[in-house]
């Protein structure tokens, strides 16, 4: 059984974290021992709601308390590499949202905290652990498409109507959605040398919880990342998006393409071109259930199995540090190197791909 403690508990934790540890509650797994949010109004609203022994508005009491083994932290995000590296220092198990830092020296010492821990350390977001993009994996590593030159990513929408924060400083677009782009580009075609972006502010106003607000962050960006490997891809993320019906994720290769459907957080299946057959092949998802917050699942599989995690750290921390030079390039108008590399992903589970027609429950997140 794993103690576990929540600590943020707005919006992502009150609906899909909560799905989950349910989930493993009800399966005797896990037991959620305490929860924290600086807001005490909440305490009330998620005792009508969920079972959990203590609530605390200082997090420090979770940190400080021996029976937890794991904690997952859901604040904003210029909280997530405080907690998470003091949760580390008291030896706990760390799964944190995106991004894990909003600023680099933030993000250095969290590294250096997490290196050196024997604890786990799983950043969201969590993509690469979507069948459908290993799936997509194994077809790059197959050379189905041939040598990749050009990628495109996107990911928006109109954007949140909660959470001031997400509208001021270490808020914004990039670190809640272009994050999950950056994420799965970076793992198919792996790391980047240098980027550049622009990104400009749509809207001053936004309507937060019914109440006008002055917007202090930009909220619309177009990135240009040049690949290692030579490919040049971009990503397009904002609060400015109102629908869409493009792909996902487009991977131009030498004999093919690529496309995968829906968003990369939720992917609905894949698409390849090959010119071998001169024809577009469709696979549908055969995991229509994956959820994205499934990195608790892998948190839970790899301390009940004795796994090491597939999320790696080093992969995150290339992440957030292409992040963080993309408010730069842009703020600087100026082309930005990236210094971070990471080892190539490996995923031991070969994807069935063509098995839709069985796959009936449509419950794949089991541990
Ligand atoms: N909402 C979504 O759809 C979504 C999806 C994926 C990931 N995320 C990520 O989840 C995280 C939370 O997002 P959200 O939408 O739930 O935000 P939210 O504003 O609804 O909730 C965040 C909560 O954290 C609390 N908090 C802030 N500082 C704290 C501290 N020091 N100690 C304890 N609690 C603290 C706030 O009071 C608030 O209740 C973010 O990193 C976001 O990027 C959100």
């Amino acid at each position: 059984m794993i103690n576990l403690g929540i600590i943020g508990c707005g919006s992502v934790m009150q609906g899909p974290y909560m799905d989950l540890v349910n989930k493993y509650i009800f399966k005797k797994l896990i037991k959620l021992k305490s929860i924290s949010d600086i807001n005490s109004n909440l305490e009330p609203i998620l005792r009508k709601k969920f079972f959990f022994d203590k609530f605390y508005t200082n997090y420090k009491n979770i940190l400080n308390d021996d029976e937890i083994d794991a904690v997952l932290i859901l604040t904003s995000m210029n909280e997530h590499s405080m907690i998470a590296k003091q949760a580390l220092l008291n030896n706990k198990h760390v799964l944190v949202e995106k991004p894990m830092a909003t600023k680099i020296d933030d993000l250095k010492g969290l590294l250096k905290v997490a290196r050196s821990s024997s604890k786990f350390l799983i950043p969201a977001p969590f993509v690469t652990l979507s069948p459908t993009y290993q799936a997509i994996n194994s077809e790059l590593k197959n050379k189905t498409i041939g040598k990749v030159s050009l990628a495109r990513a996107r990911y928006g929408w109109a954007g949140p109507n909660w959470g001031e924060w997400y509208y001021n400083t270490g808020g914004g677009p990039l670190f809640d959605l272009g994050v999950y782009n950056i994420t799965s580009l970076t793992g198919l075609l792996g790391p980047v040398k240098n980027l550049f972006a622009k990104s400009s502010l749509s809207s001053k106003y936004r309507t937060i919880n019914k109440r006008k607000i002055k917007a202090n962050t930009n909220d619309n960006f177009q990135i240009m990342l040049e690949f290692k490997s030579g490919c040049i891809g971009v990503v397009t993320t904002g609060f400015t998006m109102q629908q869409y019906k493009s792909a996902a994720i487009e991977l131009y290769g030498s004999t093919g393409t690529i496309q995968m459907l829906g968003d990369d957080w939720e992917p609905k299946g894949y698409e390849i071109w090959r010119n071998s057959r001169s024809s577009w092949e469709l696979y549908s998802t055969p995991y229509a259930n994956w959820p994205w917050t499934s990195g608790f699942s892998h948190l839970v599989d790899c301390l009940i199995n004795n796994k090491k995690p597939l999320i790696k750290i080093d992969h995150a921390y290339h992440v957030n540090e292409i992040m963080i030079k993309i408010y730069e390039s842009s703020k600087k108008n100026q082309e930005m190197s990236i210094n971070s590399t990471f080892q190539t992903l490996q995923f031991p589970k070969k994807i069935k791909t063509k098995k839709s027609h069985l796959d009936h429950d449509r419950d794949h997140d089991g541990v």
